[in-house]
């Protein structure tokens, strides 16, 4: 298993790139490809990177923002400082990670919510995409809240049950979304990345939190049970499958 692990490390040219380029994670070109098909990021912007740890990502936003932008990353674990970006560590579903988030922009909405958040995956594709679903609706409750109209989005999601969801709660609240796979992203590998642009203005969109969408449309196929269990934990994401 080492040796197999070993041997495609070896092999793998995003991670022999990377580690020329002076990125982080192999995962940079997966938003530089993004970036190069869609315009996500402008100079100037604001950014938040949910699940920002090693920093990939970060680095590559930074470039796009330059000086007169702003980037901040949050993640579960620490992320080696990057000069120009403001690091956090903490749960982005935090509201008092939020508020930090937003301090660090004086209050001011963001411009683009750029998330590769990802569970610790556990081997089991069902169990992974499952909670890699919630992940990124969790991601999708975060930019609602905090993008300026006409603010971006991009999240990360495996493919399977609920990712129509997922994509219709985008185009809801976006006027342009599509799928995106980087060739960065592993051959054989099922995650895809939701890209949205242009957030319609918030009036124009349901003061329903996509989280609370995207639950009852899995209750509805028949993949979720609403009811209570006998434990009095309160269920915040749809971890129930
Ligand atoms: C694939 S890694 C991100 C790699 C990063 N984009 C890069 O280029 O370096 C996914 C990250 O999501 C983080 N994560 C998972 N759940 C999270 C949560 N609830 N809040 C913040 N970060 C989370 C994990 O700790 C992990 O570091």
């Amino acid at each position: 298993m080492a040796k197999r692990w070993y041997q495609e490390h070896q092999r793998d040219p995003w991670r022999r790139q990377a580690k020329n380029s002076g990125y982080r994670a192999r995962s940079a070109f997966k938003l530089k490809q993004i970036q190069d098909k869609y315009n996500l990021i402008r100079q100037g912007d604001s950014v938040l990177d949910i699940g920002c740890h090693p920093g990939g990502w970060t680095q590559v936003a930074i470039e796009v923002v330059g000086m007169d932008g702003k980037v901040v990353g949050v993640d579960l674990r620490t992320t080696e400082p990057i000069p120009g970006a403001a690091l956090m560590v903490g749960d982005v579903m935090d509201p008092l990670i939020l508020d930090s988030v937003l301090d660090e922009n004086d209050g001011n909405a963001f411009n683009s919510v750029i998330s590769d958040i990802s569970p610790n995956l556990t081997g089991r594709y069902d169990t992974d995409q499952a909670i890699s679903l919630e992940l990124s609706t969790m991601a999708l409750d975060v930019a609602v809240k905090i993008l300026a109209p006409g603010g971006s989005f991009v999240t990360k999601a495996f493919q399977g049950t609920g990712i129509e969801l997922l994509v219709k709660a985008c185009k809801d609240r976006f006027s342009f979304v599509r799928r995106f796979s980087p060739i960065a992203s592993r051959n054989a590998s099922s995650e895809v990345y939701v890209v949205c642009k242009n957030k319609k203005p918030n009036g124009s969109i349901s003061d329903t939190s996509p989280m609370v969408e995207i639950r009852s449309g899995l209750e509805k196929i028949g993949v979720l049970s609403m009811e209570q269990d006998d434990t009095d934990e309160s269920v915040v994401g749809f971890r129930r499958l």
